[in-house]
This record gives structure tokens, C-alpha cells and sequence, in this order.
């Protein structure tokens, strides 16, 4: 008997073996296709291709698809457990014609891989085709022989496949296998076709139209192929089992689940360890493909998945969280086909147990209340939307969880009320919004964030992507369409723009159409934190609301914006390292061109702790170590090491960057580890260089820091470099040599300022010969020797060196000096030491200093000095210093 595994196999080599290339499965969020939620079939990757947007690689292809149906227009999730052939998770196996083969050879193929190489009883399969499809009738015929009783025409659209309501459709040919009369139900097309003995196994499409919303628009360039065939059925078939549970992958999984809670898969129980089997698939599936647990958008389905499997685990009486410890049963099924889910092993555990930790704390009080609603309620009754409202809003209980758990019993759940309920909720949080006084456009906001639900960012992993337009928003109103030269903001299902927020820059780039339309987003921010608000300019052509655009973000600036975030932390990091734990961060700014970081501390930071800061962060950078992003509480963010927490909620999740060397220190965490919904680098490498450009204060304790990386760090490094060679170029020498040379040049100036104020002096004497000679117009006055002299442009200050000169040249007598400059005068009056008995210097330079319309005058009876304003009068003072030294002889 083939295992599952063997089935998937042999599938692809019996089509690579025909000249189909093999293609790995996409991963489950598509983010080139803005109409689903998740991968939803085989050929959702090829779409562009069916359609002629994309060229096709190769002619042909083969895959084994990983599908999720849990959300937006395919949604089983109500269903699993209870049915046989019901999944969350599913894989299609599929063979593709890109304009290549068409009806016959898929045809031809089908038949040869299921009854020669598996060896079906031919007599057991029988095919469906489209009503008016003559072609695919006559094919039936003659390459399998089939009677034409079981060649079933179906005129209704079960055999018109489309993958939406957009995209590429065409009629399609279903194979039934027959699981025998034992079992109820009538062939495709009857009354009783509903029931179990003849199940579709394989679908195979004509593609050969494109539709848009729902109406056929058009050819495809080329009639092509997209086939279908669910592996857990064909495996049942294969395995001869009649229920997709029974097969071997499923029984392995349902027994570690008996194994781990010590319960048999029988009776009432049954459902509960197939619920958990599926959903154990698709979100360890999901998680593997990056999705994360959220209460908005993808992460929310996964939520819901996620607890109504918890819910069975309580069911069953699990006293511990029970899913995690069973991923290890699935990688062993499935690890080796899909080796992402090995790799993600670790992250899917944690996220599993942390999810489960967290909702079994909160399902005990809700299955309470939930009792409590239902004491009164017989089988037929209904559950008040009002309170489902409450289990939802306070216990975290997904709308359908209630509905679950209510089911066995018979009981509804009044919907409409729920939705009432909710609405109301709303209301009351915009009413307090408006209360706040906040911007006067929230309005719209509210209008469409609850019209719409937020917009889906995939731009932590994605800078481009496909979306659908849901609003368009110009002066504060919401308007159908907006033409060229319109200044609008666009709000899509899904973007991969960042929204500013934290500190980081929102997005830049384009949205644009293959029909033309073309506008530049100049940023993006996030109205009410939800909805992403692309705000720009329409270029050329029209957008409207509904259609399918394209978004790619300036990915040049998004790098330096990731590069400058991640230096951020390391920053932060190396801060506290370097100044202490007090450091905290006060406010952040990352642009594309630079960062700017706000940190507590009570002094400006020494060259030294700059340099070693800096240093510190770019050896960060060079370990090159990867980013790690984890989902986690609060309480385990804190644990992690995570060093702020900005208002969360018990319940909340936060994400957590951690960065920098592994094992950093005795901690044995990174580097830094913090909580941050921005955008990073992969790789520590990626920052390239980290330059600090300037410390400041901003606010007594606040200091700020302004840092460059990556391209502006080296542009800023180079216009040094240039402005250092200029400078060398200018004092004609190397950069090498520059700070000799200046300091040379600051000597030889400094000499030459002392020759010039010695040639001023020199000058202003009157003589050539030098200071020593500079006061020497000796006269007599009452038998004393008197030297003096006005002196212009003279500083105050060197009059009396000069008079000390004056004394040792004339030996013994009085000299005057009055040195005039900027409009002012002062003077000074030296008196030989032979002569202080007969003559007071303070006195002889008051007379002066009265000539000069100034006062008072001092110092020591040998030396004193003084000065006024008018300069005018220099020569009279001297007189006056004559006049005194007179009256003092006589
Ligand atoms: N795309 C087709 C399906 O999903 C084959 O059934």
C-alpha cells in the first residue's frame, strides 16, 4: 500500500517523467493576489502566467500545493471534525499547461496515472464534463473507453471552475471514484449525489477565460490546463479507506494526540482528535509561512484555528497545552516533503504553547459563563448575541468557537444580535475618539476602518504586492475615484507600505496598473493604527475604488529606513552598556537619511564614550549575527529581556527584535532585545556603518543623539575625506601631513603677530631702533631728567614694560607715557627709585589723567597708571605731568 508521502511522490515523477517541471509549493499567504486570503488551489502561484501577465518559466509544471480553507470564500472551518472529508489544510497535487497541451493530453494523462500507474479499477471511476463540452465528452470515450453512462454532462457552474471572482476560469472535467454500493449516495448530477459513494478526486480545468468580478472578460492568450486532485482523498482511495482521517498521515497524527491525552479517538471524542490533527497541520503550516497570531486580518484566522483546537484539547481533558508537544508528530509526516516546517519547528512550538498558555487561562471563565447562559436552553434554544458578544470581547472567544462548543447540544447562536452587539461597541469607541478632540477627519476613518477592518501589512517580508483599492480619500471625504493630477490618499486590503508609526518614516513608492494608472506615493501613515493611508499623487490615468493595483515600495529607501531602525537598537543597547541602566529611550526618529535617538541621561557624553558607543555598535555590525522576530506576552517579552513596555494589554502580543551577538553576555541573551513593530534588517551586516554625528541636549536629563548608516554614513565619511583633501591641497602638503603643517602655521603666525605689535611699537616711538630705545626725548625739568612721549595704536598694556626700559636707560629721572588707541587714552608715570622720597608716580599721573577728562589714576609711588577718554588731550597731559613734577621740585 503507498503512504501518503509515496502518493505524493509518484504523482510528481509520473509528470516530471512527462516533461513537467517540478515546482515547489508556494508558500500560503499569497501576496500577489489582493482576492485571497490563502492559497486556495495549484494553480493561485501561476495565475499571472494563465493570463499572459507573467512569461511562463516552462510549457509545463507539476506541484503538490499546500491550501488552507479557513477564511474569506472557501471557509470549512465549521465543518472539520465532523465530516470525512472536510480540512483546513490540504494539499492539491496538480499538472499545468501554460498554452502548451490541452484537452487530450490531460485527458490522456489523468487516465494513464491513475489506472496504470496506480492501478484504479477502471470500472471504478467514471467523469463529469460541462454540458456543451462535445470535445471533452468524445476525448472521455476514446482515451479511457468510458461507457456513456458514466460520462456525466453538468450544466451548472460545479463544472465551471474559477479560482475567484477575478482571474482565470474555464469549463472543467471532474473524476469520480465509486466506493461502492455498500455506501449511500447517487452519482454526480442526481437527486442523491450529495452523498458519500462517489467522490471527486480530480479536476481538471480547461482554462481558457479571464473573469472580472464574476463575468467573463475576455480569452486567455492561450487555451491552457490546471488540474486538481486532493491528496487526502486520492490517499484514502489509494489506502482503501473511505474517510481522509483513516488515512496513514492523519492516524499518525490522531494517535500522538490519543498517546499525549490518554483518550481514544472514539465516540464523542472523535471529532475533538480530528479537529486537532487538522488544524495541528494548518497552523503549523501557517505559522511555518510567517503568519502570526493577531486579532486583525490572516493572523486572526489563524487565531481562531488555532482555539477552536485548544478548546478540543480542554475537551478532551488535556491538563497541559497539548498542541505543541504534538508538532513533532507532524514533522515526522511531513517534514521531509515540506522542509520549511522543520526549520520553523522551534517558532511554531513556542507560538503554539504561548497561544494555548494564554487562552486556557481565559477558556475555564468562559465555558463558566457560557454554561451559565445555557442552563435554561434545550436543543432548538438560542445563545443571546449579547452574550457570544462578551465571551468574544472578554474571554477571547472567536464568534464561531461559541458556535462550536454549542452545537452538540443543539443550541444557535443569535447572530444578528452578536453583530448588534459589536456594532455598538464601535460606536461607543468612536464617539470617544471624536470626545478627544482628535483630528477632524477621523470620521472618514472610522467610517472605512469598520467598513473594511484594518489593512493587512505584509511588508515585514514583501516590498511588493498586489491589492485591492477599498477607499480613496480626498479632503477629508471619501470620493468613488480620483483622475491625473489628483492629490489623494489610497487605503488597499493589503499593503506591503509601512505606515509611519514608532518612530519609523512611513513607505514611499508607486501604485500602479497594467491599464495605465500611475501614481506616486509621497508617504504612508496609519489612520486609527489600523488602516494603512498611501498619500500621493495620481500621475496618470484614473484610480478607483475596486481595483486590482499593484504596490511596490521604494525599496532603496526602505533598506536605509530598516538599516537606520536596526542601529537604533544597537544604539540603545550600547548606551546602557557604556552609561548605565538609567538609560532609557526618550523618543526616536528613522528616517531614510539619518536617526536620531533620545536618551535619558543627566550630562553631555565625552569624546571618549562617543567613540567607544560607536565603536561598540559597529562591531555589532560586523558579527553579522541574523534578526530574530518572536511573538510573545508581555510577560515572556519582559523575561526575554526586552527592556520597555508601552501600555499593553493583558492578552496583547508584542513582537520581539532581537539583535546583535547571541549569548551576548552571562544573560545569555542578544545583544539588545526589544519590543518594536518596525521594519529590520536580516542581518546585522546590512546596517554597513554606523557614524554618530552629533550629542545635544534637548531637555534637562534628555540627550540626543544624531547617527547616520549604510550610504549617508559613507557620504558623510567621503565629504570629510574631501573637505580634509581641499585642506591639504590649500596648504599644499598631504592629508597626512595636515596637522603638522597647521600647526606650523599657527606657530610661524603667532611670531609673526609678536613681530608686528614689536614693529607697531618701534613704530609708534617714532625711531627704527627697536623697543629698547623707544622712549628718548630726554629733557630736564628743575635739574630732573624727564623722558616723555605719546605714542598711537599703543596697547594700554605694554606701557609699562616700556617705561621700566625708560628707567634703566635714563638711570635716574621720571618718564611719561600716554598711549592712545580707539579714541581713548591712558597713561602711566615711572619715577626712579633715587627720587620716590621727592616724587609720588600716583600723583604725577593723576594730573595726567585729569588732562585726559578721566579720574583718579593708581598704583605705587615708582609706578602708576591711569587713563581717560579724551585722546584729543595726550599732549596736554604730558604737559601736565611736566607742569606737576615742577611745582613738586620747587
Ligand atoms: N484549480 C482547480 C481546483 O482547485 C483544479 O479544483
Amino acid at each position: 500500500m503507498l503512504s501518503t508521502n509515496e502518493i505524493r511522490r509518484s504523482f510528481l515523477d509520473y509528470f516530471a517523467g512527462t516533461g513537467h517541471a517540478e515546482v515547489p509549493s508556494a508558500p500560503l499567504v499569497p501576496y500577489n493576489d489582493p482576492t485571497l486570503m490563502f492559497v486556495n488551489a495549484g494553480m493561485v502561484p501561476f495565475k499571472n502566467v494563465f493570463t499572459g501577465l507573467e512569461a511562463p518559466s516552462f510549457p509545463r509544471a507539476t506541484s503538490s500545493q499546500k491550501c488552507v480553507r479557513a477564511g474569506g470564500k472557501h471557509n470549512d472551518l465549521d465543518n472539520v471534525g465532523y465530516t470525512a472529508r472536510h480540512h483546513t489544510f490540504f494539499e492539491m497535487l496538480g499538472n499545468f499547461s501554460f498554452g502548451d497541451y490541452f484537452k487530450e493530453q490531460a485527458i490522456h494523462h489523468a487516465w494513464t496515472l491513475l489506472t496504470r500507474e496506480w492501478g484504479l479499477p477502471a470500472d471504478k471511476l467514471l467523469a463529469t464534463v460541462y454540458h456543451t463540452d462535445d470535445e471533452a465528452f468524445a476525448l472521455w470515450q476514446k482515451i479511457a473507453g468510458l461507457p456513456e453512462h458514466r460520462i456525466i454532462r453538468i450544466p451548472t457552474k460545479d463544472n465551471f471552475w474559477a479560482m475567484g471572482d477575478d482571474g482565470p476560469c474555464g469549463p472543467c472535467s471532474e473524476i469520480f471514484y465509486d466506493h461502492g454500493e455498500h455506501i449511500a449516495g447517487g452519482p454526480p448530477g442526481s437527486p442523491d449525489e450529495d452523498g458519500d459513494r462517489f467522490i471527486e478526486i480530480w479536476n481538471l480545468v480547461f482554462m481558457q477565460f479571464e473573469q472580472t468580478a464574476g463575468e467573463i472578460t475576455g480569452e486567455l492568450p492561450k487555451p491552457s490546463i490546471d488540474t486538481g486532485m486532493g491528496l487526502e482523498r486520492v490517499a484514502a482511495v489509494l489506502q482503501g479507506v473511505h474517510d481522509n482521517y483513516d488515512t496513514d498521515t492523519f492516524r499518525a497524527l490522531i494517535a500522538a494526540s490519543e498517546s499525549l491525552t490518554g483518550v481514544a479517538a472514539e465516540g464523542e471524542q472523535r471529532a475533538s482528535h480530528r479537529v486537532i490533527a487538522d488544524h495541528l497541520r494548518s497552523t503549523s503550516f501557517l505559522l511555518a509561512d510567517g503568519v502570526l497570531p493577531s486579532n486583525e486580518g490572516r493572523g486572526y484566522v489563524l487565531r481562531r484555528i488555532m482555539r477552536r483546537a485548544m478548546r478540543h484539547a480542554h475537551l478532551l481533558g488535556a491538563k497541559d497545552p497539548l498542541m505543541h508537544r504534538l508538532v513533532p508528530a507532524l514533522v515526522a509526516e511531513m517534514g521531509q516533503a515540506y522542509p520549511e516546517l522543520g526549520r520553523a519547528q522551534p517558532l511554531i512550538e513556542e507560538t503554539l504553547q504561548r497561544e494555548e498558555v494564554q487562552f486556557r487561562r481565559t477558556l475555564a471563565n468562559g465555558l463558566k459563563l457560557l454554561d451559565e447562559a445555557t442552563a435554561t436552553l434545550a436543543a432548538g434554544g438560542e445563545l443571546p448575541g449579547e452574550t457570544a458578544f462578551r465571551l468574544y470581547d472578554t474571554y477571547g472567544f472567536p464568534y464561531d468557537l461559541t458556535e462550536d462548543a454549542l452545537r452538540p447540544r443543539g443550541i444557535a447562536v443569535d447572530r444578528a444580535g452578536f453583530d448588534a452587539a459589536m456594532a455598538q461597541q464601535k460606536a461607543a469607541a468612536r464617539a470617544a475618539w471624536k470626545g478627544s478632540g482628535a483630528a477632524a477627519d477621523s470620521e472618514v476613518w472610522f467610517d472605512i476602518a469598520e467598513r473594511e477592518g484594518a489593512s493587512e501589512f505584509t511588508g515585514y517580508t514583501a516590498t511588493t504586492g498586489e491589492a485591492q483599492v477599498v477607499a480613496l480619500v480626498q479632503g477629508g471625504a471619501e470620493v468613488r475615484e480620483a483622475g491625473a493630477g489628483a492629490e489623494v490618499i489610497v487605503v488597499t486590503n493589503q499593503t506591503p507600505f509601512y505606515g509611519e508609526s514608532g518612530g519609523q518614516s512611513g513607505d514611499a513608492g508607486r501604485i500602479w496598473t497594467n491599464a495605465g494608472m500611475e501614481m506616486t506615493v509621497e508617504t504612508t501613515d496609519k489612520p486609527l493604527g489600523r488602516l494603512h493611508a498611501h498619500r500621493g499623487r495620481v500621475e496618470a490615468g484614473t484610480i478607483r475604488i475596486g481595483d486590482m493595483v499593484r504596490l511596490d515600495i521604494d525599496v532603496e529607501r526602505r533598506d536605509a529606513i530598516r538599516a537606520n531602525h536596526s542601529a537604533t537598537h544597537l544604539l540603545h543597547a550600547a548606551l546602557r552598556n557604556r552609561l548605565g541602566e538609567h538609560v532609557t529611550q526618550k523618543g526616536s526618529l528613522v528616517a531614510a537619511e539619518r536617526l536620531r535617538f533620545d536618551f535619558s541621561h543627566p550630562s553631555a557624553l565625552s569624546a571618549q564614550d562617543i567613540a567607544a558607543i560607536e565603536a561598540e555598535v559597529n562591531a555589532e555590525i560586523r558579527h553579522n549575527e541574523p534578526v530574530t522576530t518572536r511573538l510573545m506576552s508581555p510577560d515572556e517579552a519582559i523575561e526575554a529581556g526586552a527592556m520597555a513596555l508601552f501600555g499593553e494589554k493583558y492578552g496583547d502580543e508584542v513582537r520581539v527584535l532581537s539583535m546583535g551577538r547571541s549569548n551576548w553576555n552571562e544573560s545569555g541573551r542578544n545583544f539588545s532585545v526589544e519590543l518594536c513593530g518596525g521594519t529590520h534588517v536580516n542581518a546585522m551586516g546590512d546596517i554597513g556603518i554606523f557614524r554618530i554625528v552629533s550629542e545635544s541636549a534637548v531637555s534637562s536629563g534628555v540627550r540626543r543623539i544624531e547617527a547616520l548608516t549604510g550610504e549617508a554614513a559613507r557620504q558623510w565619511l567621503v565629504g570629510r575625506e574631501d573637505a580634509l583633501k581641499n585642506a591639504a591641497g590649500l596648504l599644499r602638503t598631504s592629508p597626512d601631513e595636515v596637522e603638522q603643517r597647521i600647526a606650523a602655521l599657527l606657530d610661524e603666525r603667532r611670531r609673526l603677530e609678536r613681530e608686528l605689535a614689536d614693529a607697531k611699537k618701534a613704530l609708534a616711538l617714532g625711531g627704527g631702533a627697536g623697543p629698547a630705545a623707544a622712549v628718548n626725548s630726554d629733557e630736564e625739568i628743575a635739574g630732573i631728567t624727564f623722558t616723555g612721549q605719546v605714542m598711537q595704536g599703543l596697547d594700554a598694556r605694554e606701557l609699562r614694560g616700556l617705561l621700566d626700559q625708560a628707567k634703566a636707560r635714563i638711570g635716574s629721572g621720571i618718564a611719561a607715557l600716554v598711549a592712545v588707541n580707539d579714541g581713548r587714552a591712558a597713561i602711566a608715570v615711572a619715577v626712579t627709585d633715587d627720587l620716590v622720597s621727592r616724587f609720588d608716580a600716583v600723583a604725577l599721573v593723576r594730573a595726567g589723567v585729569e588732562a585726559l577728562g578721566g579720574k583718579g589714576g593708581g598704583g605705587r609711588p615708582d609706578m602708576a597708571q591711569g587713563g581717560g577718554p579724551d585722546a584729543g588731550a595726550a599732549d596736554a597731559a604730558l604737559q601736565a605731568v611736566r607742569e606737576a613734577i615742577g611745582s613738586a621740585a620747587g
